[in-house]
């Protein structure tokens, strides 16, 4: 064994197959990739293998499993349920994407960019822009998350309502599985039911069942036409109502539908400056809508002016610039970073049936008062598709384990998930276990074992170890 707890002649076998700077090992330098930028999740990389190419993923997979060293995948480290931390042992290996962040291809006829899984998503974003399209995954970590996580997380993000999440947008995928093996799955067809659609099985895997290394994504074409508005509304019933009249009046064009309580534009002035444009509400609705055809802003007008009428909405405003509009978005966007600068936040990233949301709302508020008295919901996210960031800010008296339970509780009351988007990673592993029905585990556990037998890619993540 060598000092980093590591077989002695592993380290060798691996810096020859990734060359120059392919290989961390100095403490310092692997410090960064041994722990999550909230610092709620700490580990330590023994190493951190940054292969260039699919085949050093391979041969880097190989050796780990010839040394029985687990691998955790890591892309921007931006996930929040742990997923790409590794364990506090200090025997286990980063394996960063990083390097390999190539568009290899942009296809502007057949709607597809072909990517490396090191890519930032917002260069993949770029990179379809330049090409006259529009990559739609789009979320506040967009500038560091890379497609590999994303794909590994299913990413959701603000414009899900109208394109789906990261799923609905991958059309073809490569995978090196836990034996070595490269799966080059790499198609760009819309059609294809030749035999299993297998990239399902890795898209919102975490890591656990092997590594991306590329992926087909599926483009869409550029509204040319984007309307944007914040209204101030009384309670969630009313955003609610508002979502029902815009799904009327302006159908397929909504592509993003956020609720915002005062909590969260409280953080936002407290600790970033920002205030929301409107005089104070209890909620905000932040929406947007696209289209290549025009007529849409006096659409979202009528939308807008009707809601107003109705008393749903009590004030709003309408972007008059791609300027403001950025703005809008900026509020929405900065929250998870004003809630960290506020403290400790017991984080729930859950989803329920969307009619079911004002109830749910209230039913977890009420378990809080009486279960958490002192704590504070800091409640925003992405109505359109029932998904909310139920963020509990908590004091040094509060635990966390227990407010998870209690929030839970109330989603498992309203049918609903226990993470919508943000994955299960290290966080929710007993929660998952606990809320699952026990053919479901078992039939993951099954998956788990088939396609990683000797539980080397990311132990410990989404099911136990
Ligand atoms: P990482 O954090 O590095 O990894 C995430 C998981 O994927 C880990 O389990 C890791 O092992 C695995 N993984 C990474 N790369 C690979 C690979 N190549 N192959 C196999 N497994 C891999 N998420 C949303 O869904 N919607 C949001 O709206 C959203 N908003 C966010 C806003 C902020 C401010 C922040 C900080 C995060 C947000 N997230 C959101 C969560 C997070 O950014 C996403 O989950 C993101 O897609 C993760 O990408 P990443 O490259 O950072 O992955
Ligand atoms: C977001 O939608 O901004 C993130 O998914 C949020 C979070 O829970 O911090
Ligand atoms: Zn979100």
């Amino acid at each position: 064994m060598s000092a980093t707890g590591l077989p002695s002649d592993l380290l060798a076998r691996l810096e020859a197959q990734l060359g120059p700077g392919g290989l961390l090992t100095d403490e310092a330098d692997c410090a960064p990739y041994g722990i999550d930028w909230r610092r709620l999740f700490p580990g330590r990389a023994a190493a951190v293998a940054r292969p260039s190419n699919t085949g050093q993923v391979s041969s880097i997979v190989g050796l780990c499993r010839e040394a029985g060293i687990a691998l955790v995948p890591q892309g921007g480290h931006t996930g929040l349920a742990g997923g790409a931390t590794p364990d506090a042992s200090g025997r286990q290996i980063v394996l960063s994407l990083a390097r390999m962040n190539a568009v290899r291809a942009v296809d502007p006829v057949g709607l597809t960019m072909e990517v490396e899984a090191g890519c930032v998503v917002q260069a993949a974003q770029g990179a379809a822009e330049a090409a006259g399209r529009l990559f739609p995954v789009s979320y506040g970590a967009e500038g560091s998350a890379m497609v590999g996580g994303m794909i590994a997380t299913n990413a959701g993000g603000i414009n899900v309502l109208r394109y789906g999440m990261t799923r609905s947008l991958v059309l073809g995928l490569e995978v090196v599985l836990a034996d070595g093996s490269i799966v080059d799955g790499l198609r760009s067809l819309r059609k294809d039911n030749a035999g299993y659609d297998w990239k399902q099985l890795f898209i919102g895997s975490e890591g656990t069942l092997g590594i991306v290394t590329a992926a087909v994504l599926r483009l869409v074409p550029r509204p040319r036409y984007t309307e944007t508005a914040l209204l101030a509304v009384h309670d969630p019933e009313a955003a609610l109502r508002i979502l029902s009249a815009a799904q009327d009046g302006l159908g397929d064009t909504i592509q993003a539908f956020e609720l915002i309580s005062r909590c969260s534009f409280d953080l936002l002035e407290r600790h970033a400056g920002l205030s929301c444009p409107l005089p104070p509400s209890p909620w905000c609705v932040l929406l947007e809508a696209g289209s290549s055809l025009s007529g849409l802003r006096d659409a979202v007008e009528g939308t807008l002016g009707e809601a107003l009428e109705r008393g749903d909405a009590v004030d709003g405003v309408l972007a008059e610039s791609k300027a403001q509009a950025a703005g809008l978005w900026s509020l929405r966007e900065r929250i998870t970073e004003c809630e960290a600068h506020q403290g400790k936040s017991v984080k729930h990233d859950v989803s329920v049936p969307i009619p079911a949301i004002p109830a749910f709302l209230e039913a977890a508020d009420r378990a809080l008062a009486e279960d958490a008295p002192g704590t504070v919901a800091n409640v925003f996210g992405h109505m359109g598709d029932g998904n909310l960031h139920y963020n509990v800010l908590v004091g040094p008296e509060h635990d966390g384990a227990a407010i998870n339970r209690l929030v839970h509780d109330v989603v498992d009351r309203f049918a609903g998930s226990i993470s919508a988007e943000h994955g299960i990673g290290q966080y929710r592993v007993d929660e998952l276990a606990r809320r699952r029905r026990p053919e479901e585990m078992a039939l993951a556990s099954r998956l788990k074992r088939a396609l990683d037998p000797d539980g080397l890619l990311n132990p410990g993540k989404v099911l136990r170890g």
